[in-house]
């Protein structure tokens, strides 16, 4: 959704949703849809209703959207200007991928209200009964959103008062529903305005100024904007980050103010009603654009200045400027804090490069993702580690009775993959827990210490997760790759794996920006015991080192790419091993699952015999991956079982591993580091696996099919 401030030519607002669209299309991909104003804010009314509004939808990726735009005629031009727009892609929860349940969902045929939704609604079949029973709403769609459409129109029809707000009515509206929302709202009785809120699922405001502020071009900030001249409690935070009073309470502000240009950074206390609009030192007034998104990489072209929004947070954009309301539940509205975070994220970063796929990209990246999870807290000449985000409540997490690691997917793959670690080097039990956490009601005590690892920082699953252990009183802890997430804001502390954006559907450098960051984690809590200290040391010599035998395992690509034109026909892959490869196996077997959509097993070797064994014979592709570790017998064991059935294994083993290759049908060679990191070093041939057989096959790297990056749905 953008916002501009003064009215910008439709064609030009298209381009920008349409681009943000494609950024996104990464969470979720089966239709997209398109909400325009036609008239900009000043037309007149054609039947009283305000002026129109454009629906544009397309099953498919947001490119078969595009070329609707650019194809069919629409019934409107695109040399009119407009203030907003709102886009929407969508992966579906209810009702199968088509035109009428992809978004915006509309109250009606004259679209006066409109919304765009991601999450999912819990209690809208009651009000779906309500609205159909009671008052004779059709509904068009199979989703859950087109209850909120017709929810709020149903408010607007029976309000009590002909002056009543459209950011009120959005309130009134979150305040019946129960689940995970982020709502972006039009209407044709308000034009120029936008409404946005949010519970459960992301949400922020991008905030960009026209005028480049360097600190020759001082602006100045009026506390108000056009009409909302009243400040009640301003505050802007300064560059160091201290309040500092703009204005007095209820006081008019009737002149400018003079502000240093790092004003931009502004944090304001009372955000609620206040409204604020750059002015040019030569006082031309100069609008703000705002744009919502549920994910910076949307509006990373425009700004890097963003306020995350909060639960229940209703952002309403009215003529070009910017008030925030806290509602809270069963009550009216309240004041809170929010503050305009400066966003790292560059836009080449999020761009493919040479790269067939972002998949391939990110594979790539991983030499240097591993150095920015290390930057600045592996100490290599103190040989210390320093988790700054840890610091201040490291000596509770040495004190709990457990750890506990919750985690879907590929990141829970990271816990399984580090756990022997943490338990050798703290001697505290850790378990890892997957999506099913809730379904157990896993006790939780208040001596617990609770990990949340999510690359997104969004998943619901883990996400609920945090909100029942928090309720627990454990102590939470975040390891997340996005900035500013829900997981990232609501643990207690947390490490930033600064992986850099992914974008493939496959995670492949935040596995292993996890796996580095738990396993610096558990260096950091045993550095001062005397009995670890040996294995310290060969812990963090090897950490050094794993940058560059990352990119020795990258140069096996070719010969990969040769070894998946004997595999891509096939129907089935097992991966077999164990000890701290068994989660290369679990990993290794999600990536061709996910992207090649061949059967695919992660065996642990130690059960071979008491089941898997049945599946192997002469034509069953088995992949083993074999270190040079405490379980080195045990897997060459499983390696005679599998010969023993004229199995003839791929094998990963190490360099100078000439017991194994005697038995392999192909073999893919990674150099030597500590066990605990070998997993690092195992798992990349499988993502490159997974990526050329998917290559070969014709099919979508980066868009696999029924999945989205972010499951922010349970
Ligand atoms: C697989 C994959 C998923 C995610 C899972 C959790 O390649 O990416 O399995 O790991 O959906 O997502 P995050 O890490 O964002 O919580």
């Amino acid at each position: 959704y953008i916002n501009f401030c003064t009215p910008r030519e439709r064609k030009y607002i298209l381009e920008v949703l349409v681009n943000g669209l494609k950024r996104l299309e990464y969470r979720g991909y089966d239709s997209a849809g398109m909400v325009l104003q036609i008239d900009g804010g000043n037309s007149t009314n054609t039947d009283n209703k305000g002026p129109p509004i454009a629906v544009i939808k397309q099953r498919g990726k947001v490119s078969a959207l595009e070329e609707k735009i650019n194809s069919k005629k629409l019934d409107f031009e695109f040399k009119f200007s407009t203030h907003t727009g709102i886009a929407h892609t969508r992966w579906a929860t209810h009702g199968v991928p088509n035109c009428v349940n992809s978004h915006p969902q509309r109250s009606d045929d004259n679209n006066e209200f409109v919304v765009v939704h991601n999450g999912i609604l819990t209690n809208y079949k009651s009000f779906k009964t309500f609205l159909v029973s009671c008052h004779n709403y059709e509904f068009e769609s199979d989703t859950d959103t087109e209850v909120i459409a017709k929810l709020i129109k149903y408010l607007w029809d029976n309000r009590e008062s002909e002056t009543i707000q459209f950011a009120t009515l959005v309130e009134r509206v979150i305040q019946q529903l129960e689940g995970a929302f982020a709502l972006v709202f039009k209407s044709r009785y308000f034009p120029g305005q936008c409404i946005a809120t949010r519970r459960g699922s992301p949400l922020l405001i991008g905030v960009h100024s026209k005028s480049k502020l360097s600190t020759d071009n001082i602006p100045i900030l009026y506390s108000s904007c056009k009409n909302v001249a009243k400040v009640l409690d301003a505050y802007v935070m300064l560059f160091k980050g201290q309040f500092f009073p703009l204005v007095p309470n209820n006081t008019y502000v009737e002149s400018p103010i003079l502000l240093p240009s790092y004003v931009l950074r502004f944090g304001v206390k009372e955000l609620f009603r206040h409204t604020f609009l750059l002015v040019t030192q030569n006082g031309e007034s100069e609008g703000i654009e705002f744009y919502f998104a549920s994910d910076a990489s949307a509006i990373i072209e425009h700004t890097n200045q963003v306020i995350f929004l909060e639960d229940d947070d209703v952002a309403a954009v009215v003529d070009g400027a910017l008030t925030i309301h806290r509602v809270k539940r069963g009550k009216s509205t309240e004041s809170t804090t929010r503050t305009v975070t400066s966003l790292q994220l560059e836009l080449q970063q999020i761009m493919k490069g040479n790269f067939k796929s972002f998949m391939q990209k990110e594979i790539f990246e991983q030499p240097e993702s591993v150095v920015n999870t290390m930057r600045g807290r592996m100490q290599w000449e103190e040989q210390r580690v320093v988790l700054g985000g840890l610091m201040d409540h490291i000596d509770e997490i040495r004190r709990c009775r457990r750890i506990i690691i919750i985690a879907c997917g590929t990141s829970y793959h990271s816990a399984i993959a580090t756990r022997q670690l943490i338990e050798e080097m703290t001697e505290l039990p850790c378990v890892e827990l997957a999506s099913d956490f809730l379904d157990r009601e896993t006790p939780i005590f208040r001596d617990d210490v609770c990990f949340f690892i999510s690359q997104s920082g969004e998943t619901a699953d883990t996400l609920m997760a945090l909100h029942y252990c928090k309720k627990r009183g454990s102590l939470t802890v975040g390891i997340t790759n996005t900035v500013g997430s829900s997981i990232s804001r609501i643990t207690d502390c947390g490490v930033h794996i600064n992986a850099g954006p992914e974008i493939g559907v496959a995670s492949t450098k935040a596995y292993t920006s996890q796996f580095t960051a738990l396993v610096m984690f558990a260096l950091m809590m045993s550095e001062d015991r005397f009995s670890k200290r040996k294995r310290y040391l060969e812990i963090v010599n090897a950490l050094k080192e794993l940058p560059e035998k990352i990119k020795e395992v990258l140069t096996l690509d070719a010969e990969i790419k040769k070894l998946s034109d004997s595999l891509y026909k096939k129907k089935s892959l097992l991966v077999m091993g164990r000890g701290f490869n068994f989660a290369t196996c679990l990993e290794g077997a999600l990536k061709i699952k996910e992207i090649t959509y061949m059967h695919s097993e992660g065996i642990l070797a130690g059960e071979l015999k008491h089941g898997p064994l049945a599946l192997v014979d002469v034509d069953m592709p088995i992949l083993m991956i074999v270190s040079k570790d405490n379980v080195y017998t045990k897997v060459q064991n499983a390696l005679q079982q599998v010969v023993a059935r004229h199995g003839r294994p791929i094998i990963i083993c190490e360099n100078d591993d000439e017991e194994s290759v005697k038995y392999a049908s192909h073999i893919l060679k990674v150099p030597h580091t500590v066990d605990c990191l070998q997993g690092i070093l195992t798992v990349i041939p499988l993502q490159l696996l997974s990526f050329h057989i998917a290559q070969l096959k014709g099919l979508d790297v980066d868009f696999p099919r029924n999945l989205a990056k972010s499951v922010t749905v349970e």
